[in-house]
């Protein structure tokens, strides 16, 4: 069901001390199509086992000649610090095809606001370039306006470039830089992003009074640590801009998931289908779809296995599933979609259709 890709690395670009851009090319002939905001899923084969990291687009298609990522160190983190020590231009990285549900929206918008920490700028990015540059319709015109948060100029990912937009691009793109650790730099205050300066900062850039044109006019976009998104998503719902306006990309995977039970008594059909390809598999009672799926060597699309990042996504089109996030379950049915990594089939028989 998932498509395998090979991806050789032309180039390794050091961005900041902790942060490198990735620069890819297909290694399998075929072309790697994404969305500005998508991410691409690595597979790592670690003791013989299988494990997946996702990397969001830095480049823009279109715009930039070649696909890339761009990667930030986390403490002990296993496959960032092997892709930021290790890999090198010329090897070949073993992928799946594109994804992600962080794209820009088809209509024309007035106004984004991007509010992006650390490596989330990654994806606001690919995002900022398609509207500064591309030709389409639904993106010329626009105004940009980017919160972003870092420790100090020097940790800045993408610094010099967002600096020199900000001279190039007067009227239709600003920038703020939050710094914890550095005074008196350019375009940046010297404090944290909290609710109180997100609601000054948004009713100023509206001139005090945000009329309901306003309200329907502008887009969010968040990527950033969960506090700091909670906050933002609080703060905007509160000025009442509408959910759906305000998208956001969790990077950090979810550990604190619930865990069910597993009955081997009971069984429940699965028969997922997509690209030409119809099968069907069994469940246990308290197993995840798509833990049956990879149990029985079925190759269903996933990344995180914990409900944040998408790639597993289908659409129920009979039956029944629970969604169990860290904080709601969520009983789908007929019309839903579902996540099939924290989904678990509830009714005798489920069909799930994947794009
Ligand atoms: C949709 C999506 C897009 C992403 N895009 C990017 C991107 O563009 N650039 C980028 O650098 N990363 C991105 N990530 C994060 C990336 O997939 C990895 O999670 C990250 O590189 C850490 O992997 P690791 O193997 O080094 O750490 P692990 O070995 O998996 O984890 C080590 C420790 O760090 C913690 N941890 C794991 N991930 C994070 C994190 N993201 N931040 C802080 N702590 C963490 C873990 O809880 C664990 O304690 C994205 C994640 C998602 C889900
Ligand atoms: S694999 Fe990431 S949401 Fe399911």
């Amino acid at each position: 069901m998932e498509q395998r890709r090979r991806l050789r690395i032309l180039a390794k670009t050091r961005e900041t001390t902790d942060a490198c851009t990735f620069v890819l090319e297909p290694a399998d002939g075929r072309p790697l199509v994404y969305q500005a905001g998508q991410y691409l899923t690595l597979l790592f084969h670690s003791n013989a086992k299988e494990q997946r990291r996702a990397y969001s687009f830095s480049s823009c298609p279109g715009v930039d000649a070649f696909p890339a990522i761009t990667v930030k160190r986390v403490v002990n983190g296993a496959f960032s610090n092997h892709l930021l020590d290790h890999v090198q231009p010329g090897e070949v990285l073993d992928a799946i095809d594109p994804n992600g549900l962080f794209v820009l929206p088809e209509k024309h918008v007035d106004t984004y606001f991007f509010i992006a920490a650390g490596s989330g700028i990654t994806p606001v990015f690919s995002q900022l370039k398609m509207l500064l540059y591309s030709t389409k319709k639904e993106c010329r015109d626009a105004k940009m306006v980017l919160y972003y948060a870092n420790r100090d100029s020097q940790s800045t990912i993408f610094k010099t470039q967002i600096d020199r937009w900000i001279l190039e691009f007067p009227g239709r793109f600003e920038c703020t830089y939050f710094f914890s650790r550095e005074k008196n730099a350019d375009h940046a205050l010297f404090r944290h992003l909290n609710n109180e300066l997100l609601e000054q900062l948004v009713r100023a850039h509206f001139q005090g009074k945000i009329s309901l044109h306003a309200r329907r006019n502008t887009w969010f976009y968040l990527c950033a640590p969960k506090a700091l998104m909670r906050m933002a998503r609080m703060t905007l719902r509160m000025l009442n801009f509408p959910e759906k306006h305000i998208r956001q990309e969790t990077f950090m995977p979810e550990s604190r998931l619930p865990v069910r039970a597993v009955d081997h008594s009971k069984t429940h059909t699965i028969l997922v289908s997509g690209r030409n390809e119809r099968i069907e598999f069994q469940t246990y009672e308290g197993e995840t779809i798509l833990d049956a799926a990879l149990r029985q060597g079925i190759a269903l699309p996933y990344t995180c296995k914990s409900g944040v990042c998408f790639t597993c996504l289908a659409k129920c089109t009979a039956g029944h599933v629970d969604v169990a996030f860290v904080d709601a379950t969520l009983h789908e049915g007929p019309g839903s979609m579902v996540n099939t990594c924290i989904g678990y089939a509830v009714s005798g028989r489920v069909e799930l259709l994947f794009a």
